[in-house]
């Protein structure tokens, strides 16, 4: 198993390039289950959760190649012949289940394990499960899988109690080839919706309202292969920020998706960074003392659950008081204790963590638990007194193409060993 090792205390200063957007390339790959022939995707980055993806889609009969190196990845739908997703692969990543909508849209028919709860929270699936029986599938959960089958899936009006993004997604997919109009309505807001919903357009599908709180979709008969060019991941692109805020440094974001980062961009200037947007990219500015600033998580354009962590570690040296509200998932705050390893002050008292600034983290030996919880240790150890060892790094591998690397490229002493 691999681990980070990291010498605190360097400034970031230089550019860098935002890979692809990890939660935009997931459900694009679902997207190519619902056109025979052949689906290309390129900026795809190069993760762990994407491998696995492409083993789910060859799982059920498709032929994919992945060029992880050159960011590209093509996917050949024409002969699907297996309908089940399997608990060994939605274990390791519960975005398997975005092929449950795109499967029974063409196939009438899915079998798709149940996700169980993760290291951040329950994750129920019910709104997924809820809009298919609305659209008229019969859906049986046994043996712990989903079993949906369905003799035509009819367009109708599917109200979310709270505007979950993959459940958006997957009805969204499901929806194409309905019969009439589906409505979402209360659908969730992320630029990864909006971006599906512009590629199934592509393929011939038709969509409006992708972006608002209102989605119709009219079914159509059948779609063309799928071939689209990913857009930038705005967490990775929001993580390299906060890196670059918290040593005080001085980077160039390129690619950066701007224009989706404004809830944290507001955060970071409030805190003291400078944030201008430059041709080439997007410059930030860290200026010591940080200021303390309250973060409350919300779904998008509200603050990104998913930035949460990294503003934790950010806060844990600010110069006062800063209260986390964590609003979208009930267990995201486990980065908290091994902060406090670090000498960080933080009280978590539900889904509240108190952050008193201290002057200095110190460095420790430190276990990723989730994807972002790992990101946040990373940041804590490039300005922590001496030494910081990450193990369990595949949590961080999972959504960070090479995290050290990009790092590394920008000055930090950050190093990638065997335990
Ligand atoms: N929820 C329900 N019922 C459902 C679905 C969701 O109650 O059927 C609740 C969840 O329990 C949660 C809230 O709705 O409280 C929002 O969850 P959502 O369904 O939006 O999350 P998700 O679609 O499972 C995606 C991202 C997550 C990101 C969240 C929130 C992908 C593949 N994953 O998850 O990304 O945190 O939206 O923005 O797009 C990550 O990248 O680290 C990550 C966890």
């Amino acid at each position: 198993m691999d681990k980070l090792v990291i010498k605190g205390g360097n400034r970031l200063v230089g550019s860098i390039k935002v890979g692809g957007a990890k939660n935009s390339a997931l459900p694009l790959l679902a997207a190519t289950i619902l056109a025979g022939g052949e689906s290309s995707l390129t900026n795809v980055p190069d993760l762990k959760d994407i491998e696995t993806f492409a083993e789910l889609l060859r799982h059920i009969g498709c032929k994919v190649n992945y060029e992880a190196q050159k960011k590209s990845i093509s996917v050949d739908a024409s002969e699907i012949d297996s309908f089940d997703a399997p608990y060994e692969l939605v274990k390791t990543m519960r975005a398997a289940i975005l092929v449950l909508g795109p499967l029974v849209a063409r196939f009438n028919k899915a079998r798709v394990s149940l996700p169980g709860g993760c290291a951040i929270g329950e994750r129920p699936v019910d709104l997924h499960i809820k809009g298919l029986e609305l659209m008229g599938a019969d859906v049986t959960i046994e043996h712990g899988y989903i079993t949906v089958v369905a003799d035509k899936l009819r367009g109708t009006r599917i109200y979310l109690d709270t505007p979950t993004v993959t459940g958006t997604e997957n009805l969204m997919l499901a929806a194409v080839f309905a019969e009439g109009e589906s409505t979402i309505e209360n659908a969730a807001l992320e630029p990864e919706v909006l971006e599906l919903a512009e590629a199934l357009s592509s393929m011939g599908a038709e969509i409006s309202g992708a972006g608002t709180d209102i989605i119709k979709i009219q079914g159509v008969k059948e779609l063309k292969p799928l071939a689209h060019n990913v857009m930038a991941d705005r967490i990775e692109a929001g993580t390299l920020m906060v890196a670059a805020a918290m040593t005080k440094g001085d980077v160039l974001i390129e690619d950066c998706p701007f224009e989706h980062l404004d809830a944290l961009t507001a955060k970071l200037g409030e805190a003291g960074a400078t944030i201008t947007e430059e041709e080439d990219g997007v410059r930030i500015k860290g200026d010591w003392p940080i200021r303390s600033v309250d973060i409350k998580t919300n779904p998008y354009p509200g603050f990104p659950t998913d930035m949460q962590a990294q503003m934790t570690a950010i806060m844990s040296i600010a110069g006062g008081l800063s209260v986390i509200t964590e609003t979208i998932f009930e267990n995201r705050f486990m980065h908290v204790g091994e902060l406090k390893r670090m000498g960080a002050d933080i009280v978590v008292d539900g889904r509240n963590a108190i952050v008193r600034g201290v002057k200095g983290l110190s460095g420790a030996p430190l276990m990723a638990t989730d994807l972002r919880a790992s990101a946040s240790l990373v940041l804590a150890g490039l300005v922590a007194d001496g030494t910081t060892e990450i193990s369990r790094i595949y949590h961080l591998d999972r959504g960070y193409e090479r995290l050290e690397e990009k790092l590394a490229a920008l000055g930090a002493d950050i190093k990638r060993t065997k335990q």
